[in-house]
């Protein structure tokens, strides 16, 4: 076990689990299924998500369902700027939490950032500007649950009456490489478990627990 996680459990501070994949890749559903093994395990947590709830966030849904345009530099820095919301507002900032001992699963962290506005811009930009919540709190683990583009399309369309901003194909193929190459840039920093999401629901949960049920 790697030194920071082994000083993480001995200052009993929360584990702090991210989960990533392009849009329709199963991470709400994953999310919802750990969330339940943790409290079987006896193992409280609480669960979040990117873009938030919050004023910011909110801004950032209205931009993607087409009701607000702005251009792409003001949407990478809205993600930025909920970001650190959510990491630091004095309400339910997650921050805070960790640090009480609380494990917290978030649906989206600055990976999301990396993968989906480095399409139009350069990825140094996006991780520089993402530095200040890198700082603050890295994932003790991310989980990046990988699918083919056309199969998430696919259950998007399935269970959705219309598409997002970002919900398109060639552009979702964009994503995942995006993905691929961040997790390649920043192998030395970063602890990232790969899972195959084209089985089963529960044989992704199942796997998911073997992977990071270690950090517990
Ligand atoms: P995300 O949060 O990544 O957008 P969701 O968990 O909302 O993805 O899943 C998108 C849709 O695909 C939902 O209707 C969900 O029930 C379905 N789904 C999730 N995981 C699987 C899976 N492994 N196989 C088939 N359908 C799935
Ligand atoms: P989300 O609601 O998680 O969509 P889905 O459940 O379909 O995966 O995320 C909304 C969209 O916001 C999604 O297309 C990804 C995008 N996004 C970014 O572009 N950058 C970010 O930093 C975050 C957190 C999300």
């Amino acid at each position: 076990m790697k030194e920071d996680v082994k000083r993480q459990m001995e200052n009993k501070m929360g584990r702090f689990i991210a989960l990533e994949g392009i849009d329709g890749s199963g991470k709400s559903t994953q999310i919802r299924l750990l969330a339940e093994r943790l409290r079987q395990e006896k193992i409280p947590c609480y669960t979040t998500m990117e873009p938030t709830a919050a004023p910011v966030g909110s801004l950032i849904r209205q931009v993607l369902t087409g009701r607000i345009e702005m251009d792409n530099k003001v949407i990478a820095a809205l993600f930025v700027a909920d970001r650190l919301d959510h990491l630091l507002n004095q309400v339910d900032g997650i921050w805070p939490k960790v640090q009480a001992g609380t494990t917290v699963l978030t649906d989206r962290y600055y990976f999301s950032s990396y993968a989906y506005q480095s399409v139009d811009m350069p990825m140094d930009w996006v991780i520089q500007a993402n530095e200040e919540s890198r700082k603050i709190l890295r994932p003790t683990v991310t989980v990046f649950i990988d699918v083919s583009p056309a199969t998430a399309i696919g259950r998007i369309i399935k269970s959705r009456a219309s598409l997002e901003l970002f919900e398109e194909q060639s552009r979702l193929e964009a994503v995942r490489d995006r993905y691929l190459e961040a997790f390649r840039r920043t192998a030395d920093t970063e602890r990232v478990v790969i899972v195959d999401g084209e089985r089963s629901i529960n044989e992704i949960a199942e796997e998911i627990w073997e992977q990071i049920g270690c950090y517990f």
